[in-house]
């Protein structure tokens, strides 16, 4: 399926970004999409028309367009795992399909039970405070989209802990009192060894039941182990996958700190988004072009790591969000269909916040010997009032993308700048739950699509699981109760005990 890519990239290998920029000045219009408050450009794409028309029949001979259709329909697209993933239907009413319609009517039954426990924790002035456990998508979602549209002065502080070290907790708690404060463990399993641990020491710190609330799709086992009232658990199901999950109550964070219409606006914003990837044609279709720019990348130019760099303070976890995203959804070795993949999946996915990345990063994106496509994220209406800083941090992300692109010639070959970098320029009007929303789900389906195009599941992620299960099998061994199989697993585990003796 990809040969012709294979062609094209091959066709292009003589001539250069900047000749490409040269040679059609009309792409920088062209290769532009706007989708309500999203602009994205991709001229700055080691591609030109002749084979993003390949990219489009790509995209048509994949069936991309039937793909979102069976995804909106809740088709069983988790093939693995035998599950939908009906995360658009947790924002909208977008399929008329029967398992999309019952999806959805759970969804707004959650999400009013969710707004009762919202508004009651809100009008309860002594609570100043929430603590909320999870760990992957039962956080970084969250995590992110709080720290992205927080008030400065909210009515309620968020607090998240993930890590399985105590420190994590620790020092979130040192600054908080008991009776101040609501605790959320949120896991889909309910089975997660770091959030049951920070879920047990959140639970004896606050000393009352009745400040505990759960979000999970176990809800039996939040009741069992935890004691949590079955008022005080918010629902999640099978159908959700965890990284797709910040739409479900897995957002009750993000509600009592934003409230809950800015939650609702976030929904809203995503399933416009939604709407577009489904309905747009191929060629306008913005989340299939950056599923289709991201597999030219990497099938046709073999990149092997994608960076994404947010132009705003206010996206600085975006990097670490889209990681997981990416990564544990494109990171697979075999198809759909259980046969090896023939090409390679998910490059890495790695990025910082601008300016501070350019400090950092940036000489190996200019020089390194790998090139290192980009997605260049900023937003044009800036979350304060400091002018200068905002019209310097558009400069620079404007002049990065530039710089990548052009390069710069120079006698001196360690101040000459090669250029030919491709990046994709995404731009938010402003940063406001809608935009938000419709950014995330941007990343969404282009991730599926991805998926889609690679032949290979997007929805499962058993390569986590080895490892968990060889951590629980070591603990006795690092409690001197049995010996580690491992020859060099019980050299370290003999280190650590000698250390700790
Ligand atoms: O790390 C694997 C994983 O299963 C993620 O996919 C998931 O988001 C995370 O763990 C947390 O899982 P849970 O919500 O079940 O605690």
């Amino acid at each position: 399926m990809f040969n012709h890519l294979a062609a094209e990239a091959e066709r292009l290998k003589t001539v250069s970004l900047q000749q490409l920029m040269q040679q059609d000045r009309q792409r920088a219009q062209d290769f532009a999409l706007r989708v309500g408050p999203l602009y994205a450009n991709f001229a700055r794409q080691h591609y030109d028309r002749k084979a993003l028309d390949t990219l489009f029949k790509l995209a048509d001979k994949a069936g991309l367009g039937e793909a979102m259709q069976r995804l909106v329909d809740g088709e069983k697209v988790n093939i693995s795992e035998h599950r939908a993933a009906l995360h658009t239907a947790l924002r909208g009413d977008i399929s008329a399909a029967q398992a999309a319609q019952a999806a959805h009517r759970e969804a707004q039954v959650a999400l009013a039970r969710m707004q009762a426990l919202v508004e009651s924790i809100h009008a309860d002035e002594r609570i100043t405070d929430v603590v909320s456990i999870g760990i992957g998508g039962s956080d970084l979602g969250p995590r992110m989209v709080v720290d992205a549209l927080q008030q400065t002065h909210a009515r309620l502080r968020v607090h998240f802990v993930s890590n399985i070290d105590a420190v994590a907790i620790t020092r979130v708690l040192a600054g908080l009192r008991p009776e101040n404060t609501i605790g959320i463990v949120i896991s889909k399993s309910f089975g997660t060894q770091e959030t049951l641990l920070n879920g047990r020491i959140l639970r004896n710190w606050l000393n009352d039941d009745e400040r505990l609330y759960a979000v999970s799709a176990n809800p039996v086992r939040a009741a069992d182990e935890f004691g949590i009232a079955p008022a005080s658990i918010l629902p999640m199901w099978d159908w959700v996958g965890g990284r797709y999950s910040l739409w479900s109550a897995v957002g009750f964070p993000v509600a009592l700190a934003l409230g809950m219409p800015a939650f609702l606006e976030l929904l809203k914003g995503a399933s416009a988004f939604d709407t577009h990837a489904l309905s747009a044609p191929v060629t306008k279709n913005l989340a299939m072009r950056h599923a289709l720019t991201a597999v030219w990348n990497r099938q046709a130019m073999g990149a092997t790591t994608q960076a994404v760099m947010p132009y705003d303070q206010r996206l600085a976890l975006m990097p670490a969000y889209l990681q997981q995203l990416t990564m544990e959804s494109l990171g697979k070795c075999v198809r759909c269909d259980g046969r090896p993949v023939e090409v390679n999946t998910s490059p890495v996915w790695w990025g910082g916040v601008g300016s501070d990345c350019q400090h950092s990063f940036f000489q190996a994106l200019h020089q390194g010997s790998e090139i290192v496509p980009c997605d260049f994220i900023g937003v044009v209406c800036p979350g304060h009032s400091f002018d200068k800083n905002h019209q310097l941090l558009l400069s620079n992300l404007l002049a990065q993308s530039q710089a990548l692109a052009n390069g710069k010639a120079c006698a001196d070959p360690h101040r000459a700048y090669p250029g030919g970098r491709p990046s994709t320029l995404l731009l938010l009007d402003r940063l406001d739950a809608f935009a938000l929303g419709h950014l995330l789900a941007l990343y969404e389906h282009s991730v599926y699509l991805q998926a889609v195009l690679w032949g290979i599941n997007a929805f499962d992620q058993f390569g986590v699981e080895l490892g968990k299960q060889v951590a629980t099998a070591l603990l006795p061994a690092l409690r001197g109760e049995s010996p580690a199989e491992d020859a060099v697993t019980a050299a370290l585990i003999a280190q650590i005990q000698e250390i700790d003796s």
